[in-house]
């Protein structure tokens, strides 16, 4: 399933199945029984024997029997099509009694809760230091409303120039929200209240704790990095990043106490119910679809817009603390992992150019993030995922702030319960992706390059696509200038040129081996001044000038001799086949070739159904033919794109697909790339060969895919496979002793150089290291001379 999570309403599904408005709402929960226990002790056994299942309902008959046997609902996307319920020992039975198909996610809840707070009670005694409070640890284990407060006040009290804390509100019971603004100190002409403000609010949903885990760790690398990192002390100079870590307090600490997967705030609904859900109780369109208003439901939006204390905290800090000056918002939760843009109410779309604006945002910061730890977001919008009536990122977007929702790992594996050893790795992919969401919606406007390369081509000029977008201001494109620096010399500029689609910046010829370094310049009309990389000059972007020789290229059109099967393959379907691949939910309609049609992938035959012919019953193995890593100058540089599948059906994500490189003819193997990230595209990657092995004539690589772990659907394919080098040779004279005949004493001069570490023996890229690469480029130039 490509979306779940986070929600329990039904209420959208129903209207869009045709269905009456009846009342199908998550179970009370607050009704149950609250035996107030000690913070990691225990809750008792509210969940007992329950577990988490994804079912795919294809009746109506059978998607409204299934919401009420459900007792609480996970997934946010709730329809025909899969979605995560939790259920009760019986409700389980009810299903298989039913016929009614399901794929176990978490088989025992309460195993889960339990061993949680088994570790959480085992950690040792939480402690700050207030003179270095900065540690590493804090993110090793899920930390409570207080620790994190401690931990963060700690930190900010330790940078003052940096941080200030302060209180926005105050929650249902009377607790202080806690918020933290983030911003480099005064500078002439730049005072830190003039700067523009982005909000960035963490645990609007009280069981979601990997989220003020995250809020935690952005505030902790903002108020480290500040004054280290180029990229976060230039962005902090030009920005306000506000940081509200826990929005529900209360609700937090009933998930740390009591009930351990409590959503809403705590409001005394005065009826025996508890609880409104602070991301139906936004005023943007309030009240519509996707919300209900039985104080019971999970997705309760409370009794008039903005009726608790904690929505009416972030709507102050917009309307009144930081009155016109906030330009952009996210609201971060989890599970699904996904970037999503308004509009949420309705599935109509912000009108251009946000519409625009927010895809490409979206895409940007969805591959900056799965470059981070290969793991996928997938950037919709919000409503295509599910229409929610007066949730934040609506109201903070109708106010004129760029807005986002997040949802935070997993993709239900575990869901709410996602394990402690992922929250450092969620934290920072988010906190990437984050930084570029305050560089593309916080800054005025936004001048960028396209792409950024690491290897220009030597000995010519390069064009580089060049993005000017106007955001609250307008860019003067006849301002835009490139600058660069060739070999450290002083910086010299441009003016970009002109395109039918796009803007070019220019770089000058650069010497094959030489580093070129630039950076781009634009102003907008009202005089602020853009830069690509922020840090501009300081901290340039850089590119190897080399010269790149395609010595293989495979579109896999016609068999160049690849071998299928390997010893231990026991794939019994879904075994490697080059065919033109017919689409299913978890397999391309096409190959990848902008010409031809024929892919290796994993039988590309749909079948009836998605299962039919993916793999099953073990590893399938795909060898390319020996490729000639010798035969050329320079770094040879394997690329290839490929495919991968495994988020449909059962065990999403319990699957890999290794892909190894030999460099001993097939003899062994090393791993290149292990292979989990659903992108449901074809995905471009490049491997510098000899990083892997010792390259050779004889280099192989091969494609392992599998189905190992307990049945699910998993496709796999490759195209577009190529070796191409990356060196210098022209220009290189290997007579070192300028005799005019080529012997031995040029080789010992050559050594000599190399010894000494001469800038002259430093022929092979990564330039500044001395190793055989460069002596084998040498002595390639000795024997082509
Ligand atoms: N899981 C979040 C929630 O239910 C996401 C809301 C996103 N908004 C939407 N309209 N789908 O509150
Ligand atoms: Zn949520």
């Amino acid at each position: 399933m490509r979306h779940g999570l986070c929600v329990g309403g039904v209420w959208g599904l129903l209207a869009a199945a045709g269905l009456a408005m009846v009342s199908v709402s998550t179970p009370a929960r607050a009704d149950k029984p609250h035996v107030p226990l000690t913070p990691g002790v225990g809750v008792g056994e509210i969940y007992a024997g329950h577990s988490v299942v994804r079912v795919a309902p294809n009746t109506n008959r059978q998607m409204l029997a299934t919401l009420n046997l459900a007792e609480s609902i996970w997934s946010e996307r709730v329809g025909m099509g899969p979605f995560d319920i939790q259920v009760s020992p019986q409700a389980r039975g009810a299903l298989d009694e039913l016929g009614i198909r399901y794929d176990v996610l978490i088989d025992d809840v309460q195993a889960l809760v339990d061993n949680e707070r088994l570790r959480i009670a085992q950690q040792p005694a939480f402690a700050v230091d207030r003179d270095a409070p900065h540690d590493p640890a804090f993110y090793d284990e899920y930390k409570n409303s207080d620790q994190i407060f401690t931990y963060l006040t700690a930190l900010a009290n330790n940078r003052p120039e940096v941080a200030t804390q302060f209180v926005i509100g105050q929650t249902n019971q009377g607790q202080d929200i806690p918020a933290f603004e983030l911003s480099g100190p005064d500078a002439p002409g730049n005072a830190r209240d003039d700067r523009p403000v982005i909000l960035w609010q963490f645990g609007a949903h009280a069981r979601e704790w990997v989220s003020p885990m995250t809020g935690a760790f952005h505030a902790d690398r903002l108020i480290e990095l500040y004054g280290q990192d180029q990229q976060v002390t230039a962005l902090l100079d030009q920005l306000r990043i506000v940081i509200v870590p826990v929005l529900n307090v209360d609700g937090y600490d009933y998930s740390w106490t009591n009930v351990r997967l409590w959503r809403k705030n705590r409001r005394n609904n005065g009826n025996g119910t508890f609880g409104v859900d602070l991301n139906r109780n936004f005023a943007h369109e309030w009240g519509g679809t996707g919300s209900s208003g039985s104080t019971s439901s999970d997705i309760y939006r409370g009794p008039t817009p903005f009726s608790e204390p904690e929505t009416r905290a972030m709507r102050d800090l917009m309307l009144v603390t930081y009155a016109d000056d906030v330009v952009a918002h996210i609201d971060y939760h989890n599970y699904s992992q996904l970037i999503l843009w308004p509009w949420g109410y309705s599935v109509v779309d912000v009108p251009e150019p946000d519409r625009t604006f927010f895809e490409n945002l979206g895409v940007a910061m969805s591959s900056a993030m799965l470059s981070t730890n290969g793991v996928f977001y997938d950037p919709i919008q919000s409503a295509d995922l599910y229409e929610a009536a007066g949730d934040s990122t609506d109201w903070f977007y109708n106010e004129g702030a760029m807005s986002l929702t997040i949802e935070l790992r997993d993709t239900g594996a575990n869901g709410f319960l996602l394990p402690a050893n992922q929250i450092r790795p969620t934290a920072e992919e988010m906190f990437v992706g984050s930084l570029l969401f305050a560089e593309t919606a916080g800054l005025p406007a936004r001048a960028s390059f396209d792409t950024l390369p690491a290897v220009v081509e030597a000995g010519q000029i390069n064009m580089l696509p060049v993005s000017l977008t106007d955001g609250r201001e307008q860019i003067d494109p006849a301002t835009a200038l490139v600058y660069t620096s060739v070999g450290g010399a002083p910086f010299q500029s441009a003016p970009l040129a002109v395109s039918a689609e796009s803007y070019l910046a220019t770089l000058p010829v650069v010497a094959c081996g030489e580093t070129i370094e630039f950076y781009l310049e634009a102003q907008t009309t009202e005089g602020s001044t853009l830069r690509s990389p922020l840090a501009g000059a300081a901290a340039p972007y850089s590119a190897d000038a080399l010269e790149t020789t395609l010595a293989f290229s495979d579109d896999m059109e016609t068999d160049t001799g690849w071998t299928v099967g390997a010893p231990g393959d026991t794939a019994t379907s879904g075994v490697w086949t080059r065919m033109d691949p017919q689409a299913t939910q978890a397999q391309p309609a096409d190959d990848r070739s902008p010409s031809g049609t024929q892919a290796w992938i994993t039988d590309g035959r749909a079948g009836s159904s998605v299962g039919t012919y993916d793999i099953d019953g073990g590893a399938t193995t795909l060898t390319s033919p020996a490729l000639d890593a010798l035969g050329g100058t320079g770094d040879a540089t394997l690329t290839y794109w490929r495919w991968y599948s495994n988020d449909q059906g059962a065990n999403p994500a319990s699957d890999s697909m290794q892909v190894e490189i030999s460099g001993d003819d097939g003899a062994t193997w090393s791993t290149l790339e292990t292979v989990s990230d659903n992108a449901n595209a074809w995905v471009f990657r490049e491997f510098n060969v000899a990083d892997f092995v010792t390259p050779t004539s004889t280099v192989r690589v091969r494609f392992v895919a599998s189905d190992l772990n307990g049945g699910s659907i998993v496709e796999a394919g490759v195209d577009d496979l190529a070796l191409v080098f990356r060196g210098c040779s022209v220009g290189y004279d290997p007579d070192l002793n300028g005799d005019g005949s080529l012997d031995f004493f040029d080789v010992l001069a050559y050594l000599g150089q190399f010894d000494a570490m001469d800038p002259a023996a430093d022929l092979s890229a990564p330039f500044g290291t001395f190793d055989f690469f460069d002596v084998l480029e040498f002595l390639a130039a000795f024997d082509g001379a």
